[in-house]
């Protein structure tokens, strides 16, 4: 039988979901996929919830997809971003969230720089916590519209090929993505140079590829990542020229494939840096499938959260 709700009251990381959490969280986003294709896109499932969405970093995609997620929900919203806030005065973490609890938030949507900021607000509070990117440590609802739309394409992820390029050491999705794909049963790799990789990528049970042509050789999907520079405080490559020269993918590469390889990228994409635009743009490429579907997967994430107040 299906499972009919969470095993968690907060996502935290996907590291702390079940693969059956994970299914159920995929059924609810088809039903909320359907929707938001329909006319009228709203639902009264989250009226009377209020969320409050606290951005203490940057965020184009995923602060823009939860707010019309919990809009389509029929939410509450209050948003918070720290760089027009009193964190510029010196305010704790837990007095700031505190303060915006005080005014009967039932759930906080939240990104910061830290790793575990959320987990540790979740010590802390009684609101549901979702994490939307907590500095180089996870990201999940990346992590599950990622796996949502490599379903969508590949069906079942039992056994399929995923490579994930570029700069592991700082991204908080391909560490997010490793622990979903692995849950579903996908055969995972990493590729990048040997800089950009974490000392611990042994003990996470991944192929490492140094080659992206053999990576693309041997996959069904390659999710490229953004070269994070502003998380290096130090040189992890010589130039952004050479990165680009050894790990770029551009459409020249692709058709040299035996197979055609699906193309994502969480975004933001730096253009002829990680992708070409004939690639970013082509229709090998599920780019902006991947945004639109986020919006359905956070709607299911907020909605079975809500379901556990
Ligand atoms: N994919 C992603 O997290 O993008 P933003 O930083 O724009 O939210």
């Amino acid at each position: 039988m299906t499972q009919k709700e969470l095993s968690t009251k907060h996502v935290l990381g996907i590291k702390y979901l079940t693969p059956e959490d994970i299914r159920l969280i995929f059924e609810t986003a088809e039903n909320f996929k359907e929707v938001i294709n329909r006319p009228i896109k709203k639902v009264p499932s989250l009226r009377d919830v209020t969320v409050a969405n606290l951005f203490f970093e940057n965020s184009t995609r995923t602060r823009i997809s939860f707010e019309l997620a919990e809009k389509r929900l029929s939410a509450d919203i209050v948003n918070f971003s720290a760089s027009s806030s009193s964190v510029k005065k010196g305010e704790t973490l837990l007095d700031t969230v505190n303060n915006i609890l005080s005014m009967k938030v039932d759930m906080v949507v939240m990104r910061h720089p830290a790793p575990g900021a959320p987990a540790f607000l979740a010590k802390h509070i009684d609101a549901n916590i979702i994490n939307a990117g907590d500095g180089t440590h996870e990201h999940p609802t990346q992590a599950l519209l990622d796996a949502y739309s490599m379903r969508e394409q590949l069906g079942d992820l039992q056994g399929k090929k995923i490579v994930i390029v570029g700069d592991i050491l700082h991204s908080r999705v391909a560490l997010s993505n490793i622990f979903c794909l692995q849950k579903l049963g996908a055969k995972v790799k990493v590729c990048g140079p040997p800089t950009l990789l974490p000392k611990y990528i042994n003990e996470l049970d991944v192929g490492v590829e140094y080659d992206i042509r053999k990576a693309l050789e041997w996959c069904d999907v390659a999710n490229v990542l953004r070269i994070q520079l502003e998380r290096q405080d130090i040189k992890y490559i010589p130039s952004i020229r050479e990165y680009s020269q050894y790990y770029g993918i551009n459409k020249a590469m692709l058709d040299n494939l035996n197979s055609e390889v699906i193309i994502m990228h969480p975004g933001p994409i730096n253009r002829g840096v990680e992708l070409t635009s004939d690639v970013a743009d082509s229709d090998q490429s599920i780019i902006l499938q991947q945004v639109e579907n986020g919006v359905a997967v956070r709607m299911a994430v907020l909605y079975l959260l809500a379901a556990k107040r």
